[in-house]
């Protein structure tokens, strides 16, 4: 049974990877309802637009009814309010993590101390995996089955085309 009402998980996305899938179908069990918000960077290079992000988790996610997918600017903390959301949800792989993700909940705390962000870890084998990872290893043309959902697989199969 879910317990909470509603968490705003946000993120880059570039792109969606099984980790991340596996991080919502988590939460799935524990809210009633996960907005996976995909943040417009203008300064970050990002591989896909906002849009195909968008789109990719939008696919990626569609058998999970309770699951909405939207994009979002300006800081985290005033766009999980508009939502009317209390929880933040990310992702912990492992210790590396652990800094960036500190500083960034404590900071939201700071801005919004009525917010609390809630850390769940993926499977172990996504322990390695990053959107990162991902763009590297499809841009010099290695295989990315499994891990990344098949979506994915196609736009960066169309982007990296030689
Ligand atoms: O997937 P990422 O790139 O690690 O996600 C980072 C994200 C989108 C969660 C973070 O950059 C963010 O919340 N940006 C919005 C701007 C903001 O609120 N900054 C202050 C947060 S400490």
């Amino acid at each position: 049974m879910t317990v909470e009402k509603l968490a705003v998980y946000p993120g880059s996305f570039d792109p969606v990877t099984n980790g991340h899938l596996d991080l919502v179908r988590r939460a799935t069990g524990i809210f009633q309802k996960v907005v996976v918000a995909v943040l417009r960077n203008i300064q970050k290079d990002c591989l896909f637009t906002v849009e195909e992000r968008v789109e990719l988790l939008r696919e990626s996610v569609s058998g999970l009814p309770s699951v909405e997918v939207d994009a979002f600017d300006g800081l985290l903390v005033d766009y999980v309010r508009r939502k009317k959301a209390r929880h933040i949800l990310r992702g912990i792989r492992a210790v590396s993590d652990f800094e960036y993700e500190f500083q960034m909940a404590l900071m939201n705390r700071r801005l919004a101390p009525d917010l609390e962000t809630v850390f769940l870890m993926p499977r172990e084998e996504y322990t390695y995996l990053s959107s990162r990872l991902v763009r590297e290893v499809a841009r010099l043309g290695g295989p990315v089955e499994g891990l990344v959902p098949p979506p994915v697989i196609r736009l960066l199969k169309e982007r990296f085309r030689s």
